[in-house]
């Protein structure tokens, strides 16, 4: 079976990570990881989620399975931290899932299984693990223009005017907030107006709510996609918990369906439910059990927004001073997107030959696409990055 399989194509970033590790310079810097980064370069544990964790480990009485849907105050609790008030809880239905790409697998299943003429329309740049998800998924894909990389812009007439090519049922994939990679996100106008186009054009919304409390704030963020939520009889979100809880490898995510009544909800959910039983039967229980602790408790819950204020205001601080650092070394305004654009990625918007020369020079890793991870900038290095970046393109 296997003697004529062809090896898959590399993962560019994972293959980016080996050559930073093998690099035996010591001020590299890695500007292409995916994680959180703290002023140290480190990804801790949150102490409100180590703080959690130990309860869970001394009241924790068994391990047997926690069910299909996963842990249901867990579920409420994402509900409402997602969704506010902004749609009447009778229509929507929640089920845990491993992370925001399990949440996005098993509802682009559930679009497979009960949609499979659809075209799924998506970013174009959008997170390089969105098509091959759909992919598996079966569904058909286009792209819209998103963002124009050269002028640092979001280009939302282009993408107004693509999706109109858009036939009833189609789904329309965005970002819900902190746009992986280009960091720019839609304005509350321009949710309203894509909020019109899906009613208009019958168009299914999929938000991608994987940065929440990474951009402006829990509410801030959230704001565009419960003025969608408010408008549309439909829609699916699948939100992460890896980012701003900082619980990346304990695989926290929650999966939602809106429907126009109560009993389609629910009939739409088991479906959701009978997709996810065969794929991966139960939801692993300990990263979804120390976010519905934290949630719970105030404390606790105090605790973690705190800290993640910190993270976001740590980020804003850091794009700020890096596009201050950046025109001082241009002496132009170039780079100035970067303080504007939010979350934990912006793209430089510079050629290929110029991102080898960085790391080739001055042991700096940028994706091939010109991403970097903003809450990679070390706090003192900001003026020498932005030196070393203009001194190779120039
Ligand atoms: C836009 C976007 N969606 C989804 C995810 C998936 O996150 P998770 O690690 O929870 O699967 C990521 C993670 O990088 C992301 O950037």
């Amino acid at each position: 079976m296997f003697e004529n399989v062809q090896a898959a194509p590399a993962d560019k970033i994972l293959g980016l990570m080996m050559q930073f590790r093998e690099d035996p310079r010591d001020n590299k810097l890695d500007l292409g990881v995916g994680v959180y980064k703290d002023s140290h370069g480190d990804t801790p544990v949150l102490a409100a989620v180590k703080s959690a964790e130990l309860r869970l480990f001394d009241s924790q009485k068994t391990k047997a399975y926690v069910g299909v849907q996963g842990d249901k105050e867990f579920c409420a609790e994402m509900a409402s931290l997602v969704l506010g008030d902004s749609v009447s809880m009778d229509r929507a239905r929640i089920c845990q899932a491993p992370g925001g790409t399990g949440a996005l697998s098993i509802l682009s299943m559930l679009i497979g299984r009960t949609a499979p003429d659809a075209t799924v329309w998506l970013s174009d740049p959008t997170w390089p693990n969105h098509m091959p998800l759909l992919k598996n998924a079966r569904l058909k894909t286009q792209q819209y223009p998103y963002y124009d990389t050269k002028n640092g812009k979001l280009l939302f007439d282009g993408m107004m005017e693509a999706l109109s090519a858009a036939k009833p049922g189609d789904v329309l994939l965005v970002h819900g907030c902190c746009h992986n990679p280009t960091g720019a996100d839609l304005d509350l106008a321009q949710w309203a107006a894509i909020a019109d186009l899906c009613l208009e054009k019958g168009l299914l919304p999929f938000v991608d709510f994987a940065y929440l409390g990474f951009g402006d704030g829990l509410e801030e963020d959230a704001a565009g996609l419960r003025l969608l939520a408010s408008k549309v009889p439909e829609m699916l979100i699948a939100a992460s918990c890896s980012k701003n809880f900082g619980v990346y490898r304990e695989r926290v995510g929650a999966a939602m369906i809106i429907a126009a009544a109560p009993a389609q909800a629910e009939a739409t959910f088991t479906q959701l439910m009978s997709v996810t039983r065969a794929v991966y039967s139960m939801p692993p229980d300990h990263g979804a059990a120390i976010v519905r602790m934290v949630l719970t408790d105030p404390h606790l819950k105090s605790e973690w927004i705190t800290e993640l204020n910190d993270m976001r205001n740590r980020m804003l601080k850091l794009r700020s001073g890096f596009a201050e650092a950046l025109r001082r070394e241009s002496n132009s305004s170039r780079f100035d997107f970067i303080a504007d654009q939010r979350g934990m990625f912006s793209r430089l918007g510079i050629a290929p030959e110029e991102i080898d020369r960085i790391r080739a020079d001055h042991g700096i890793y940028i994706v091939g696409d010109s991403r970097i991870n903003i809450a990679g900038l070390p706090d003192n290095r900001l003026d020498e990055v932005a030196r070393a970046i203009v001194s190779s393109i120039e």
